[in-house]
């Protein structure tokens, strides 16, 4: 079979098989014509604008091993040393599309017995495989706003990559954030806020590195909607588009708000960043030196290597000299998938031998990429890979694109350890109580009739992994559609866990799981003491589910959810009403819905939905988590929205983030909007009350700008690499893989080895990307995260809360600041914790204020700095009920 690509095997490839739709798509897509809101600071007014550009920004930094990274720079430097060639642009390059067993495989170094590196998805369980737990999503973590928790979880999801043998897991995501309510991939990330977003990836990345796996932070930069974001994509969709969108921002608004959490993860140690397939000022994010070079890698200190997202790569010399250290899967785009052809891979090999690349350069990308291995102890983790991403069939193709002879693929190991435990507590700590009146929650475990209502609550009826890439709305939803969506290996459904819980009791049972049978709801809501009503909005990533091409088309509920809650209640005065949506969703008639007594919103809470809701509901857990995102009264008040329709012809959409920073709460609190549920917003079963604000300043040295020089680019080559094309062709007796990405050349003319037929034609080098002379170091960078000292501790702050009610409680207290500039936010959450409290029991909630937090970006000066303006500190229980403050010295 060899050579021959299978039908089949196309077919199960998600977006492999083009169906060239018609090039209309006005039929599906809403015209969104709605006009946001304008930052009015000049900068950002200036700054983001249709067409503008990106500044170069050469040579690429080298990894100097900064800090924690001292040891694996050592030992990373010592194996590159030993390499040749061919052996360091296979650890660059992934060797195609399905032709290994991961999602992306790099090449490997037999002769020093280095393996393939597996890298995986997702950013919440090991995805594509079987006996894994699903957790869950960033969204839900978000909500928890508990550092040990999300910590907790990192590690166990590390446990179970590595348990599998993966080398790396594809997680976790700062971007997208969350600027616009419908975006489709916003659940996979903390929400949108920088501070909680950054303080929870280094989390979740510490977690990860502690059981031995290596994370990946992801995506750099802006990408903040899927519509558009790839050309091949949008012209499966039904758009005549040649290239990504670009979203067009200032560099205060890059800085405040969008690099933000980028800065915690780095400075936690991320061992990779994955570049994103937007472009940032019409430069596609994996070859936009500005953002990766000196952005991510001088700025920020970033000591790990930067990844591209699966076929984001664009070039292969200009993408490495722009910084991208590692190209994924190794193929260039999706329709090209079955090429065999790379950018990269003997690309690479020619571009070294005929200059355009420097050695440094490829050394310090492979460098980084065995740093990072070594960083998190990849040397001392023995797991073998025992799964194939493409089938989970004991005995399939041993490179499944072609489709050869069978070999044992999968050992079905079943990793997931007592981490049902976990999901599930989490799952409860992440629901969000907003509504409760009457003492309708908890239940009490006396209600005669229980009855539940939606489709939500109950199973898929073709099976909980039936949908490709799950990008389907059947059944309870407990994770969103495309790459961060894990397959279920149990997964406990809503209905499920309450019958379960009412049959403990003796209480009578009956649940209706769809939304359209009216007259059995209406007569069994007239019957019930409790009407417990499951209803949900999805989305995700590159399907299209429903018309919502990953991104939704609105904010209210799907499948008539709105209209399943109206008929219920009319019927039932004690309807309690769940909501698992991706983000944000409209639920002001819900709120206003005197039948309604209680609203809980539980996003996605992975594998143990079921038991998670019904711990809060019968009050095993009591709830303490907050909302991480405002829920508007209409869809208008956000001032922010996905660029539905191109705005630019057949080039780059253009995206232009014209709000700045006041994306979210910023928004609301700037234009006055009072939201249906604010930012931070949670009840509890009990309550607590806040006194007793302490500021303490702290003694600290002076900020001072980063100055000096790099090192020149370290020369690790070995004196024997040969620079005649002769000494770089395929081995002899090589038995090639058809469809394989390998390092070597086919023939001694590099031209024709090289087979673009461009060669030798566009030879510019942007200026200064060949220099490995010392180079000067970014004002606000130095370290890991950027200068050391925009993380003194510059003020400490102290509350006491304190747990009025007569149950043991979890409360978050938050802190938020406002800087005081014309052009701040009104407030900016600088500190939080999750405390548990015994009734009538206080607790020191205690935050400390990093000399970040109180600063503001200086596009002049490149640099952060504290203004004149008077500073202001709140603590409270929601970004709108803020009890304490005072103002800062
Ligand atoms: C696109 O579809 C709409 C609605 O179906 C139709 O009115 C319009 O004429 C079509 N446009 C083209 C160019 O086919
Ligand atoms: C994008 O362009 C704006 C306006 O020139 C500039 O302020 C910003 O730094 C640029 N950012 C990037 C990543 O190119
Ligand atoms: C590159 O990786 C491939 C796949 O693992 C392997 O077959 C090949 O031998 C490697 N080449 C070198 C030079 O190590
Ligand atoms: C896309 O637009 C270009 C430029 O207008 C045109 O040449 C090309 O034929 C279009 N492609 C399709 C499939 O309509
Ligand atoms: C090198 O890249 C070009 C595209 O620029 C591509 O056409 C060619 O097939 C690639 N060569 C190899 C060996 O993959
Ligand atoms: C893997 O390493 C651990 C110690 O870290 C050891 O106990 C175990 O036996 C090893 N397993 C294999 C298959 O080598
Ligand atoms: C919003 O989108 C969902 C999913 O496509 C759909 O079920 C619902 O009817 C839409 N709502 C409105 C008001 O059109
Ligand atoms: C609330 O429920 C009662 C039945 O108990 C019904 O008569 C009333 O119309 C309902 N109210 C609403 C707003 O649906
Ligand atoms: C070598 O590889 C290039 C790129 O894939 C291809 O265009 C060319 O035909 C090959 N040459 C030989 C001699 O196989």
């Amino acid at each position: 079979m060899h050579g021959i690509i299978p039908a089949a095997v196309l077919a199960i490839a998600g977006l492999a098989q083009a169906e060239w739709v018609k090039f209309n798509n006005s039929d599906l897509f809403p015209d969104v014509t709605y006009q946001g809101f304008q930052s009015d600071n000049p900068v950002t007014i200036a700054g983001s604008r249709n067409l503008q550009d990106s500044p170069p920004k050469y040579p690429s930094p080298w990894g100097e091993g900064h800090g924690e990274w001292a040891d694996a720079y050592e030992k990373a430097r010592a194996f590159v040393h030993q390499l040749t060639l061919e052996e360091k642009v296979n650890l660059t390059t992934g060797t195609g599309w399905k032709m290994d067993r991961c999602v992306g495989q790099t090449g490997s170094i037999p002769r020093l017995g280095f393996h393939s590196l597996c890298l995986q998805d997702s950013p919440n369980g090991v995805r594509l495989t079987d006996f894994v737990s699903v957790f869950p999503s960033g969204v839900n973590l978000a909500a928890t706003w508990s550092r040990e928790l999300v910590h907790s979880i990192g590690h166990a999801m590390g446990e179970e990559h590595r348990g599998k043998g993966v080398d790396m897991q594809l997680g976790p995501v700062v971007g997208p954030m969350g600027r616009a309510p419908e975006a489709g991939r916003s659940w996979e990330g903390f929400g949108p806020d920088p501070y909680l977003s950054g303080i929870l990836a280094s989390e979740a990345i510490q977690g990860m590195h502690s059981a031995g796996v290596m994370s990946s932070l992801k995506h750099a930069i802006a990408y903040e909607q899927g519509h558009f974001r790839l050309p091949y994509e949008s012209v499966e969709m039904g758009w005549n588009i040649t290239a990504p969108y670009s979203s067009n921002l200032d560099d205060v608004t890059m800085h405040e708000l969008y690099l933000w959490p980028f800065a915690d993860a780095i400075r936690a140690g991320a061992a990779s960043v994955m570049c994103s397939y937007n472009q940032v000022n019409n430069s596609n994010g994996c070859q936009n030196s500005y953002v990766l070079n000196h952005l991510i890698k001088n700025e920020l200190g970033f000591q790990g290597f930067v990844v591209s997202d699966w076929y984001g790569t664009w070039s292969g010399v200009s993408s490495i000299l722009a910084g991208l250290d590692m190209s994924m899967p190794g193929v260039p785009e999706m329709q090209d998938q079955y090429s065999g052809r790379s950018f990269w891979g003997a690309n690479l090999t020619v571009a070294v031998l005929n200059g355009s690349v420097p050695t440094w350069r490829l050394d310090d990308a492979v460098t980084r990429i065995v740093a990072a291995w070594y960083f998190v102890g990849r040397d001392e983790a023995n797991e073998t890979l025992s799964f194939s991403t493409w089938t989970k069939d004991t005995y399939g193709p041993a490179h499944y694109a072609i489709g050869d002879g069978l070999i044992h693929l999968n050992e079905h190991r079943d990793v997931r350890g007592n981490h049902s435990n976990l999901v599930r507590e989490a799952g409860a700590k992440s629901t969000v109580l907003l509504k409760n009146t009457n003492g309708a929650l908890p239940l009490t475990g006396k209600e005669k009739l229980t009855a539940t209502f939606g489709e939500d609550a109950g199973p898929n009826i073709r099976g909980p992994n039936s949908c490709k890439q799950h990008a389907c709305d059947e059944g309870t939803l407990a994770v969103g559609w495309g790459s961060g969506a894990p397959d279920f290996a149990s997964l406990v459904t809503p209905d499920t866990a309450i019958q379960n819980e009412v049959s403990k009791f003796g209480g009578a049972y009956e649940s209706i799981l769809t939304n359209y049978a009216s007259e059995q709801i209406d007569t069994l809501a007239r019957r019930a003491d409790v009407a417990l009503v499951f209803v949900n909005s999805d989305s995700g990533e590159g399907q299209m589910v429903a018309n919502n091409y990953g991104d939704r088309n609105n904010l209210t509920l799907w499948k008539g959810g709105d209209e399943l809650v109206k008929r219920v209640s009319s019927s039932c005065p004690n309807t309690i009403v769940v909501v698992h949506s991706t983000g944000p969703v409209l639920l002001e008639e819900i709120k206003q819905n005197p039948n309604v007594t209680a609203l809980l919103w539980a996003g996605l809470p992975g594998d143990q939905t079921g038991n998670a809701i019904t711990d809060v509901l019968y009050g095993r857990v009591n709830p303490g988590a907050k909302l991480p995102f405002t829920v508007g009264v209409a869809r208008k008040d956000w001032g922010t929205d996905v660029l539905y329709a191109p705005n630019n012809g057949i080039l780059a959409p253009q995206a232009n983030f014209q709000e700045g920073i006041f994306t979210d709460y910023r928004g609301f609190d700037k234009h006055n909007i009072t939201p249906t549920y604010e930012f931070g917003y949670g009840l509890s079963y009990t309550s607590f009350s806040y006194s007793n604000l302490r500021v303490t300043k702290r003694p600290v040295r002076e900020y001072t700008a980063t100055q000096g020089y790099t090192s020149a680019a370290p020369n690790l080559s070995r004196s024997d690499v040969s620079s005649n094309p002769a000494n770089h062709l395929f081995p002899s007796n090589f038995s090639m893989v058809p469809l394989y990405i390998y390092p070597w050349l086919n023939t001694t003319d590099l031209a024709s080895a090289s087979g673009d037929r461009y060669y030798g034609s566009n030879e510019f080098i942007p200026p200064g990307a060949q220099d490995s002379s010392p180079q000067p170091l970014a004002a606000a960078g130095g370290a890991p995260g950027g200068n050391p000292a925009l993380w003194d501790i510059v003020y400490t702050v102290e509350a006491t809360i304190t747990n009025e009610g007569e149950v043991e409680g979890d409360e978050i207290p938050q802190l938020y600041i406002s800087l005081g500039g014309p052009y701040d936010a009104p407030l900016l959450l600088r500190g939080f914790d999750r405390l548990s409290i015994q009734p009538g029991r206080s607790s020191t909630f205690q935050a400390d204020i990093r000399r970040k937090d109180i600063m503001n970006w200086d596009t002049v000066a490149q640099d952060w700095y504290v203004s004149g303006y008077q500073k202001k500190v709140y603590v409270g229980s929601s970004s709108r009920n803020l009890p304490l403050s005072a103002t800062l010295a």
